[in-house]
């Protein structure tokens, strides 16, 4: 089922203008890792407003392709006004768990930025991206941990300690955004195996954030989160919890702001051709 109903034309707009930095940045990283080159063909999967693709067009330049899918009618509607002047990218309505409509061994390069945890079937799509993936083809992604974003987010902390009080602890779902789908790293390493790649390479990255106030960092999740951040609050309780939630991240206030640090993971791996003939 897709997460993307509760998306919205302005959130989509706001994520293009100001509220995808950070994403934006993380996907820079990835795409350095990745070692994208003049003619690759690239999958974008979860393109979102299409910035990072339209970055990666101009690396790959006419001689290469980048296309963007994104099950979001508003994201791929604000992306194709940036795909309308070049012809070496395109954006396609399309949701990650079904590539049916790829060819076989026809991609060089297929990276997801700020999208696996909201992929429900992983090893299914993962399988999916070994068959399109040219063999030696490297696959890309940006994930939040898990265990690590447990253990080290001060807003998960922050949202743990209000769920363990009433009236939350019996009316909220342990996630604060649905329909998410997180896992830890280790699950992700053994999905990779299990699914043909090999070149493992895992790499943590640290980013501290200054918010001027909660307000602005919710409207910062509200746009990241096409629309599903604290769907899991009843309804009736979600102005209550947006308000002991910014209480608690006031907690977290230094002179220059609200401070966040997350650790993002960067995964890298290639395909090993081994059964690309069987899938
Ligand atoms: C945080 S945004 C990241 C967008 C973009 N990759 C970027 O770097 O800015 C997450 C994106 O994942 C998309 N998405 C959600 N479920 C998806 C799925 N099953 N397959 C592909 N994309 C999905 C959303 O529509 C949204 O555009």
């Amino acid at each position: 089922m897709s997460s993307t109903k509760l998306d919205t034309p302005t959130l989509a707009e706001k994520y293009d203008q100001y509220l995808g930095d950070s994403q934006f940045n993380n996907g820079l990283n990835l795409i350095e890792k990745l070692g994208i080159e003049t003619g690759n063909n690239v999958l974008d999967i979860g393109c979102g407003t299409g910035r990072l693709a339209e970055y990666v067009a101009k690396t790959v330049g006419k001689k290469g392709k980048v296309t963007g899918i994104d099950p979001s009618p508003h994201r791929i509607k604000v992306a194709s006004r940036k795909g309308k002047p070049s012809l070496n990218l395109s954006f396609e309505l399309g949701n990650g768990e079904d590539l049916s409509r790829f060819k076989n061994k026809s991609f060089d390069r297929v990276y997801l930025n700020a999208v696996f945890h909201w992929i429900e079937n992983k090893s299914a799509t993962l399988a999916q991206i070994h068959r399109i993936l040219k063999p030696g083809g490297k696959l890309g992604l940006t994930f939040t941990s898990k265990n690590i974003q447990k253990a080290f987010s001060a807003d998960r902390q922050a949202v743990d300690r209000l769920l363990k009080k009433e009236p939350y602890a019996s009316a909220v779902k342990s996630d604060e955004e649905t329909p998410r789908h997180p896992i830890t790293t280790d699950e992700l390493a053994l999905l990779l195996i299990n699914s043909g790649f090999e070149d493992i390479k895992l790499d943590i990255k640290q980013n501290t954030t200054y918010y001027p106030s909660a307000k602005e960092y919710f409207e910062k999740r509200e746009a990241g989160g096409h629309g599903n951040f604290l769907t899991n609050v009843p309804e009736e309780l979600r102005e209550q919890f947006k308000a002991d939630y910014s209480k608690e991240l006031e907690k977290n206030k230094t002179p220059q702001g609200i401070e966040f640090t997350n650790y993002s993971q960067v995964a890298t791996a290639t395909n090993n051709g081994w059964n690309n003939e069987k899938l």
